[in-house]
């Protein structure tokens, strides 16, 4: 079977972008990561696109007249690589329900929280604030609601006494360059499916999102 074409959408650092590149690059799992777009022209993660001789490209959403626009651009750019999946690691901006459709089922995210609590920014503060004794990461297919998809998997880490933002930030990064590369994987076994909203692993409908 030949490598699951993938494009990978960035805003920043990049550190799960490469996690997903190391995993590809050592076979771990079957992706080919064919282009990686940016909406920020400063984001690392193009140097990390770059070092890894993946085409990087830049689509400034400031440029564009208004959402629509940017997204017809993001379509067409994204046209000649034919990803079947699309990877949003850490990509800061909302993308229109028709661009999403056009993915439908075909589009993951990873989201700093355990979905669904927390969906939008400030996770770890927010989960701080609430003392909540569990935090972790989601990845998660993409609809039109943000942050509200189907769960594929989540990793969890234990809130502990003294923890920062940063401090919780940290420990949950890692888990998240954990599971995203195996959610990936998954998909490129073909081994997950989303339907109808609705999630298959090896057949049979997911009752509950994966705890890795
Ligand atoms: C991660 O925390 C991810 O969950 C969120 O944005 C952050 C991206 O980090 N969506 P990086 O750019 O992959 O280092």
């Amino acid at each position: 079977m030949s490598a699951l074409p993938a494009a990978v959408l960035v805003s920043g650092n990049g550190s799960n972008l490469q996690a997903l590149i190391d995993a590809s690059a050592d076979g771990s799992i079957d992706c080919e990561i064919r282009a990686v777009v940016s909406n920020r022209p400063g984001a690392f993660a193009l140097t990390r696109a770059r070092r890894a001789d993946i085409p990087a490209h830049v689509l400034e959403h400031g440029r564009f007249a208004n959402r629509s626009a940017f997204d017809a651009a993001l379509a067409a750019l994204l046209v000649p690589y034919a990803p079947r999946l699309l990877i949003l690691a850490g990509f800061m901006r909302i993308l229109s329900a028709g661009f999403v459709s056009r993915y439908a089922g075909r589009m993951l995210n990873i989201h700093p929280s355990l979905l669904p609590a927390y969906p939008g920014l400030d996770t770890h503060a927010r989960a701080l604030a609430d003392r909540a004794t569990e935090h972790g990461a989601s990845v998660h297919f993409v609809t039109a609601e943000l942050d509200a998809g189907p769960v594929l998997v989540q990793g969890r880490v234990a809130v502990r006494p003294g923890d920062t933002a940063e401090s919780l930030a940290e420990r949950v990064h890692e888990v998240e360059h954990r599971i995203y590369p195996r959610a990936v994987g998954w998909i490129a076994e073909g081994r997950v499916e989303c339907r109808d909203g609705r999630i298959w692993m090896d057949g049979a409908p997911l009752p509950a999102p994966v705890r890795l």
